[in-house]
């Protein structure tokens, strides 16, 4: 596969290519029950896979356990190259709210339900998801369940962890118990909380993974994306996803989507160089978004 910003970088102690695919959107509506077309979902994930995608980002708390299952129906036995990250840390309730499940004995059975629904040994990436804050980082201590993961990898269960949804004082407070292979945060072009981060992250050699890479749940829309795009003879979506892969070379993505015609869509966007004047453009949204959002 050659694409211009699609080289590889280290991610659980092997190279994935930066174009990588987020299984959110395979289940049901609100991310709750099975898909509504299932052979458009195992088509998804298989297309993915002959695109040259070698990451994929997954949880059991996806349906629950229904996106797992549909990437062990799709991809198993799993091609050598491919690296399959999962995140615990929450739970489903009946009416498809998201709990947190730290104890001790809720992560043990998360890593236990992702073994079983992906028919794996072990896991090669477990994001520990915060759930300090539901929607968006908040401070409070990671330690206890970091160290229940550290205690899993021992067991050969994991084989690397990452955290998701974190504070850089909770970053550096879990890299002094276990080494840190990717932190996964919201951010988009409108959403930029993360610059510094991003950074200093790169210069340590870890993957960032945004999550919501294309605004998640109320896709990006922007005067200055759209001009950036019809400009360029490219989608609003083509130019988020080329932004991305030129903020910085640690960025992973994870674009989320349940049909084919933008899996392929958004593949295209890793031959997209953004110039000068358009980065400029782009640079401007979240600008705006900040002055627009109380924080
Ligand atoms: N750690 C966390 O807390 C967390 C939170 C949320 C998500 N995630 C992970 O991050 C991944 C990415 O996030 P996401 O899937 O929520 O959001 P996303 O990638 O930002 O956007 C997905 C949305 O964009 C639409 N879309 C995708 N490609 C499109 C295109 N070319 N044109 C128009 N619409 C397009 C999708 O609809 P269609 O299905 O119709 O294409 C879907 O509604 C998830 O799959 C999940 O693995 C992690």
């Amino acid at each position: 596969m050659s694409s211009l910003q699609n080289f590889a970088y280290p991610l659980g102690g092997r190279l994935v290519r930066r174009f990588g695919y987020g299984a959110m959107q395979l289940a049901g509506p609100g991310v709750f029950g099975p898909p509504r077309e299932p052979a458009t979902a195992l088509a998804v994930l298989r297309e993915a896979l002959a695109l040259g995608v070698n990451h994929i980002d997954t949880s059991d708390f996806y349906g629950p356990h229904i996106t797992n299952q549909l990437i062990r129906e799709a991809l198993a036995p799993y091609p050598e190259d491919l690296v399959i990250v999962t995140k615990i840390g929450a739970r489903r309730g009946k009416d498809a709210s998201w709990n947190p499940a730290f104890s001790r004995g809720e992560l043990t059975a998360a890593v236990h339900d992702n073994l079983h629904n992906l028919g794996l040994d072990s896991l090669d990436v477990v994001n520990l998801r915060s759930m300090h804050g539901i929607h968006q980082p908040e401070e409070g201590p990671l330690e206890d369940a970091i160290g229940v993961l550290a205690d899993l990898r021992q067991q050969g269960l994991i084989l690397h962890i990452g955290l998701s949804n974190v504070t850089p004082t909770q970053i550096q407070a879990a890299r002094r118990i276990v080494p840190i292979t990717c932190v996964q945060n919201l951010y988009n072009l409108a959403h930029r909380d993360d610059d510094a981060l991003i950074d200093s992250l790169a210069q340590d050699g870890i993957a960032y993974v945004p999550f919501f890479p294309l605004g998640g749940f109320t896709p990006l829309q922007s005067e200055a994306l759209s001009s950036v795009a019809l400009e360029l003879g490219v989608t609003p979506m083509q130019v988020a996803i080329a932004w991305l892969l030129q903020r910085a070379p640690n960025i992973l993505l994870i674009p989320g989507t349940s049909s084919l015609t933008h899996l392929r869509e958004n593949f295209a966007a890793t031959q997209l160089a953004l110039p000068p004047q358009a980065l400029a453009t782009l640079d401007r949204i979240s600008q705006t978004t900040r002055q627009e959002t109380p924080r």
